[in-house]
């Protein structure tokens, strides 16, 4: 049996913004709807130690929220020594929390043997990173009430990303959620209007409407990002460039191309269409933006 385990970043449709409450699984504010990545994970294994320990990308990380996370999962556990790796480009700004604690939550339960089920590992994996409990399946649903559970479609959905910056974020996805809930006017239309992308986007799925996917998507992208604009001080990861991207692929659009964006807390722009266009969509991407694309889905 394999000593490690493996888990893969998502990407939201509907965006996940805003906590409400631990409970200790969170309960996020706004309901969100994801879709995991064939690509990129974190693969974990978890050791006895004489200290803690978590090392990642073979350097030695200077930080215990890993081993708070651990103690709320295991109390009076012994000293462990975690070793993560992401296959992403280092700090590709798409290293993500999401593929980190399910990975994490997916060694602790094969250590531990503990048995969990998926949905339990989903809650648990939540507590650590909100995006991280939709890891768990393909397409995910992560509702008001906290839970977490498997949506389908025919669609064949593939998705590629323009990397803008390498850089790590100036501000945590964390601390910018407070802020937008805190200062931002908009956070009670935001409540309703992502309940409402979220409805829509289930239906959306289940009708196998790709152009419905992607406007609802491009929707809770914008108004999520109108959050931290809106905030006191507004702030924003977007740069010059990402905004660029972003009317490109509209302008692709009007060429009748069926691709569409999104974004989250930082400047890359994803973009995404359905496997029969991958080719040509690919090949124009590739041909304005070279080597700053990768693959996700
Ligand atoms: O998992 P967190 O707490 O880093 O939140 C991520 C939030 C976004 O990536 C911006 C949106 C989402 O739903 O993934």
């Amino acid at each position: 049996m394999d000593n490690f385990s493996i888990a893969y970043m998502n990407i939201a449709l509907i965006k996940y913004w805003g906590k409400k409450e631990y409970t200790p699984y969170l309960i996020p504010l706004v309901p969100s709807i994801s879709i995991l990545s064939s690509k990129l994970y974190t693969k974990t294994s978890i050791e006895e130690s004489k200290e803690d320990i978590f090392i990642l990308n073979n350097k030695v990380q200077n930080e215990k929220k890993i081993f708070e996370y651990i103690d709320k999962i295991i109390p009076n556990r012994p000293k462990l020594k975690v070793i993560s790796t992401n296959n992403m480009p280092t700090a590709a700004g798409l290293a993500s929390s999401a593929s980190g604690y399910a990975a994490l939550i997916s060694e602790i339960n094969r250590y531990f043997k503990l048995n969990y089920s998926t949905e339990k590992l989903a809650k648990l994996a939540s507590m650590g990173s909100g995006s991280a409990g939709r890891s768990f399946y393909k397409l995910s649903a992560f509702d008001t009430k906290g839970d977490i559970y498997p949506l389908s479609t025919n669609l064949d959905i593939r998705m590629s990303a323009v990397i803008i910056s390498r850089d790590k974020k100036k501000i945590s996805s964390r601390e910018a959620m407070e802020i937008s809930l805190k200062t931002s006017s908009l956070i009670e239309e935001w409540k309703i209007k992502n309940l409402e992308y979220f409805e829509a986007m289930k239906i959306a799925l289940r009708d196998d409407d790709f152009k419905k996917v992607g406007e609802l998507t491009e929707l809770s992208t914008d108004f999520m990002h109108k959050t931290m604009t809106s905030s006191k001080p507004s702030f924003t990861y977007l740069t010059e460039e990402s905004i660029e991207v972003i009317e490109y692929i509209k302008s692709l659009r009007s060429k009748g191309f069926s691709v569409y964006y999104t974004t989250d807390a930082g400047p890359n722009v994803k973009f995404f269409y359905l496997a029969n266009d991958e080719k040509k969509i690919k090949k124009i991407m590739l041909e304005k933006y070279g080597d700053k694309i990768i693959d996700v889905v």
